[in-house]
């Protein structure tokens, strides 16, 4: 793992973007993996100025709300859309994991498998060590399924919904080894509230902290404005 401490969100959202650019520009013919939620917001804003124009093929989300329409305020489908495609003019396919055309977890995953590996997939972390939406637990065999959200995620994401007690109580993940077979891991990691979920993955790795299955990856960049000693 390579490790990069930034100074601030901001730093670490622009070495990001350049490391995203870099690496999928090294493998263009190749699908990039996307994440989304209040961490990667900055990524693409940077991607956006340095004049980013993805041309690949297919773009890969990592998870999405079960049962939320692509239009839907909170959807990721909406967020990568709105994000990605028009802020990048993406012109290739956007796929979400539970979203039409690939619905069906298992449909997902084949296509996934079919058209990768991922040249470089973003990622972030849940303040309880989530990676995607693989909850502490998860298998580190798992693939695309539907999952049940944990209270802490509930807790932690329904802020982001105008009435939180709308937010849907499960949703479709890619599992942790579709996510492992990206070419390359961007893991980024700001904010205090996220240290514990950090120091435990790295310092005590298992099955109750989803982000230590990646360390074995061999090409995975970490990037934090945390001190993790
Ligand atoms: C969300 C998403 C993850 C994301 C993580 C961190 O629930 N499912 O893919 O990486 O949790 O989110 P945030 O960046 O908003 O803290």
């Amino acid at each position: 793992m390579k490790t990069h401490r930034v100074e601030s969100r901001e730093a670490g959202s622009q070495l990001a973007a350049r490391l995203f650019v870099e690496l999928s520009q090294a493998n263009p013919t190749k699908p990039v993996g996307l994440a989304t939620g209040s961490t990667m917001a900055g990524v693409y804003r940077e991607l956006e100025n340095l004049g980013f124009n993805p041309k690949c093929q297919v773009a890969f989300a990592l998870d999405e709300y079960l049962g939320l329409p692509p239009v839907h305020e909170n959807s990721y489908a909406r967020e990568l859309t709105t994000n990605f495609s028009e802020r990048l003019g993406f012109q290739g396919q956007l796929l979400i994991p539970g979203q039409e055309p690939l619905s069906d977890p298992t449909s997902f995953e084949q296509f996934h498998l079919e058209q990768g590996p991922v040249s470089v997939q973003l990622l972030g972390l849940g303040t309880n060590g989530h990676i995607a939406f693989n909850e502490p637990g998860s298998s580190w065999d798992s693939t695309t399924r539907v999952v049940e959200l944990h209270e802490a995620t509930i807790k932690d994401n329904s802020r982001f919904f105008s009435d939180g007690s709308k937010m849907p109580t499960h949703a479709t993940t890619q599992g942790i080894a579709t996510v492992k077979r990206a070419n390359a891991l961007i893991l980024l990691v700001f904010g205090q509230n996220k240290l514990e979920a950090l120091q435990t993955a790295l310092n005590n790795p298992g099955l109750h902290a989803p982000a230590s299955a990646l360390l074995d990856h061999p090409n995975l960049t970490l990037i934090t404005d945390l001190d993790i000693g």
